[in-house]
């Protein structure tokens, strides 16, 4: 018993550091999509970036309000990989110059984003269900599933953009 309750004390403190990993995450990528929105030339990516970005500002808010739940304050961890991703979509933002290759470039930068958001809020409800924690593996099930469907969007968008980029 005094086994298990340490293990899940651990993997309390493991689910609320990624909890602040994934706060730190969201509040660069509202950071990092204006930047998108305004190199894009498409419309409709246009459109998908400022409605993710609608959608980011609730994923940040949701996760400021788990971290006060439990913990009582909201702290960020730096999340490594986003510097590493967001580092990657400005150099592309400079180095593309043609347009239509640009938006497949942002396109692109963006879905490595998405994918990775994914995997985090994936992680989180799992180890979220395994604390008992109902409440946030139903919020972080409904964050996870917004990020999967920005991705399909971009996915759509992509279908019609990289024709265009590649013609
Ligand atoms: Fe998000």
């Amino acid at each position: 018993m005094k086994l298990f309750s340490a293990d899940i004390q651990d993997l309390r403190t493991l689910y609320t550091t990624n909890l602040k990993k994934a706060y730190d995450m969201e509040i660069k990528i509202t950071k990092a999509l204006p930047d998108l929105i305004e190199h894009a030339t498409d419309t409709d990516l246009m459109d998908a970036f400022q409605q993710h970005l609608e959608q980011t500002r609730g994923h940040v808010a949701a996760v400021e309000n788990l971290l006060i739940r439990h913990l009582g304050e909201a702290q960020t961890e730096t999340c490594k990989v986003i510097n590493g991703l967001t580092t990657e979509a400005s150099d592309t933002i400079k180095d593309v110059t043609d347009t239509s290759v640009c938006d497949i470039a942002l396109i692109g930068a963006a879905q490595q984003v998405e994918h990775h958001e994914i995997a985090v809020y994936g992680t989180l409800r799992r180890w979220a269900e395994l604390l008992g924690l109902e409440e946030d593996a139903t919020i972080l099930e409904a964050i996870e599933s917004e990020e999967e469907n920005a991705d399909a969007v971009l996915s759509e968008i992509s279908e019609r953009v990289n024709l265009v980029g590649a013609a």
